[in-house]
């Protein structure tokens, strides 16, 4: 049976997601996926970056499905690892100890505003243990910026998620970053990507090591 699920949006932005990866993807060891959702991503961003293992995740067991049907249509079984169970809130995260000894880097798309503020608390939260000094996470999706949508667009999105659900919704970049900071991370830079989106990447600093 074909438990691929297609996610519009993945078509869309991932190349240019795949752009900012390989400003920051280094040849080796491996990336895990925070809410992989349909799995299109993992599949095309590990077929991009050959010499890395991407490590999907998500807490939606038909998600999960989709994303092990997408690794067996790209016949990536024997380069990616099937994808864990991870929801953000619940700690500690339990991922195989080969990938949090190889780990390089954490991303996470079009996640965190799907999902109540305390996710991005425990995102950070855990990144921070399991990332060591210059390593990074690398947040997209839609952010306001000094408080503000950038566009209407944004806001009237902001508006339905809300309506789905009184605790989600789009972030600040001011507040996330602030809330980063906390655990260990600086905010390295900023970048504006189509359709009012942004990729942030966070650098976890020597001090919390
Ligand atoms: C809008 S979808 C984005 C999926 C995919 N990253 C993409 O860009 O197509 C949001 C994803 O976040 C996942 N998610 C929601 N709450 C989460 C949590 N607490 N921890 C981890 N993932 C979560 C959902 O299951 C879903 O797959």
């Amino acid at each position: 049976m074909d438990n691929r699920l297609f996610f519009p949006a993945t078509q869309r932005n991932k190349n240019s997601i795949k752009e900012v990866l390989s400003k920051v993807i280094q040849k080796n060891g491996s990336i895990l996926e925070i809410g992989s959702g349909s799995g299109e991503h993992g599949v095309v961003f590990q077929k991009c970056f050959p010499e890395i293992i991407w490590q999907t995740s998500d807490p939606d067991l038909v998600h999960r499905k989709s994303i092990s049907n997408w690794i067996d249509y790209e016949e990536l079984n024997n380069k990616m690892p099937q994808p864990l169970e991870i929801d953000v809130e619940k700690v500690p995260w339990k991922i195989p100890l080969k990938l949090a000894k190889s780990l390089q880097g954490i991303v996470s798309i079009n996640m965190i505003h799907v999902a109540k503020w305390d996710c991005t608390i425990s995102l950070f939260k855990e990144s921070g243990k399991l990332l060591k000094e210059g390593q990074f996470l690398l947040l997209y999706g839609p952010f306001k910026l000094g408080n503000k949508h950038i566009s209407q667009s944004n806001y009237f999105f902001d508006n339905s998620l809300k309506m789905q659900n009184a605790l989600w919704g789009v972030r600040n970049i001011d507040s996330v970053s602030d809330e980063g900071k906390k655990h260990g991370f600086f905010q390295e830079n900023i970048i504006s990507m189509p359709a009012n989106n942004f990729s942030i990447i966070y650098r976890k600093v020597s001090r919390f090591k």
